[in-house]
């Protein structure tokens, strides 16, 4: 069954790549903008004045349209993980190539349980719209807070790892 999969998206392998590879580029920078030049403003005037209604209300914007604008990268997210294993079975690399073991630990230990809580937060349980149109504002704050303190915990690891992933992935190296 693998392998009759297998031979059957061989012949596709480069396409099967520059879809991945796309995929990459959303995921990993589709936020940027909008992430340093609305959010963190937004939430640094809200941080100075927390009591400030235009503050709030400019808070509540950006991330309420940040919990919209994600949405790309986390369709570009499954595409990664959908693509990834195809080319891994059609290319065979595995333990012995050092760069990819060390980029399926980057990807799985730390992309995955990050982008796990990323989607619940913007979308499902964390939705902070799903919260206001429920009339839930306690809801609404606590995961205010809650989303602002997870993105400024992940954001420089993604960067980091997100582009060590690449690097890995293009220059493969051997340690
Ligand atoms: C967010 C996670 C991921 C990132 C940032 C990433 C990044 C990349 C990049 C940039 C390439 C292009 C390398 C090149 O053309 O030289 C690539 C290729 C590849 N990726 Fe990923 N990838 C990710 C997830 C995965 C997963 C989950 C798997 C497998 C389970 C995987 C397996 C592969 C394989 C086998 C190739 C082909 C290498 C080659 O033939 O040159 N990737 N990846």
């Amino acid at each position: 069954m693998v392998e009759a999969f297998t031979e059957l998206a061989a012949p596709f392998y480069m396409q099967i790549k520059l879809i991945h590879l796309l995929a990459v580029m959303v995921w990993l920078f589709s936020t940027a903008v909008a992430y340093q030049n609305y959010l963190v403003p937004a939430f640094q005037a809200w941080r100075a004045s927390p009591n400030d209604a235009q503050a709030i209300a400019m808070r509540n914007l950006a991330i309420e349209r940040f919990d919209k604008g994600v949405v790309l990268e986390h369709v570009a997210f499954p595409v990664i993980m959908i693509t990834g294993p195809v080319l891994w079975l059609v290319t065979g690399y595995g333990a012995e190539s050092d760069w990819f073991v060390f980029k399926m630990l980057i990807v799985f230990g730390i992309f995955l349980p990050i982008e796990i809580m990323d989607y619940y937060l913007s979308h499902f349980g964390g939705n902070k719209a799903r919260h206001r149109h429920a009339g839930d504002m306690e809801a609404y704050e606590r995961d205010v807070e809650m989303h602002w303190r997870f993105l400024v915990s992940v954001t420089w690891p993604i960067v980091f790892f997100g582009v060590l992933a690449v690097v890995l992935a293009v220059l493969k190296p051997q340690f």
